[in-house]
């Protein structure tokens, strides 16, 4: 399973690529106005740092304008996969894009008709948001195990991205369901990394050290 982070924050995005965790990383409006700054030099920023799909959100609404964003973004890297929303203007911006040799990702897909539409449309990527799901009372990880069921009979070559990840845990079950890609807000991904044994067994071992070689500073590892 890829893992993406899900952020415009240049100092997490290095972070967690310096430690090689980073496939990717999706963006979108909400978080690129979080960040604050010139949204343009950002994306190109990211682009750089992150070797593999850099998702970069269209905010036009209507076809030809989403064309010509996503032409636009394109230009930032050969990596940027153009973000477009579940509506019909999107998926016809899907198609000409994805013809013309340009990756998309569908966003905002909230259910399994949308997931296999955006699917025939050529999609690279589709975008599911769980923790959005969640937050109205309907189980999120039930609909990327629909899709992944759905998907699994046809070749499509569309990837499952699940989005608006919430906690560790939506990530356990978006792996035993073999999705294809989790985008990680940093806060996850940062708690992912912990374990309250871990760091006892550390403070541990460097008492056991320090009292091993106190009072002969030349025991250098
Ligand atoms: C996905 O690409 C979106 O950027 C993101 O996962 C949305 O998450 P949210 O529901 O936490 O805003």
């Amino acid at each position: 399973m890829k893992i993406f982070l899900d952020t415009a924050n240049l100092e997490s995005i290095r972070k967690f690529n310096d430690m090689g965790l980073l496939d990717g990383i999706t963006t979108n409006p909400s978080l690129m106005s979080k960040e604050g700054g010139n949204p343009k030099d950002a994306m190109k920023e990211i682009t750089k740092i992150i070797k593999g799909d850099v998702s970069l959100e269209v905010v036009s609404t209507e076809y030809s304008g989403m064309m010509e964003e996503g032409k636009r973004l394109r230009e930032y890297g050969n990596n940027v996969v153009v973000k477009v929303p579940m509506t019909p203007d999107g998926l016809k911006a899907c198609k000409s894009l994805s013809s013309e040799g340009i990756p998309v990702n569908v966003t905002l897909i909230f259910s399994s008709n949308q997931a296999l539409l955006a699917a025939k449309s050529g999609a690279k990527y589709i975008s599911p948001f769980i923790g959005r799901l969640d937050d109205i009372g309907q189980d999120g990880m039930s609909l990327i195990k629909e899709i992944k069921e759905i998907f699994s009979h046809y070749d499509f070559g569309t990837q499952i991205l699940v989005a608006s990840i919430r906690h560790p845990l939506h990530v356990i079950d978006a792996a035993k369901i073999g999705a294809d890609v989790v985008t990680l807000p940093p806060a996850v991904l940062d708690k992912m990394l912990e374990h309250p044994l871990t760091k006892i067994g550390l403070d541990n071992f460097l008492a056991d050290w320090s009292k091993l070689t106190s009072g002969n500073a030349d025991i250098k590892i």
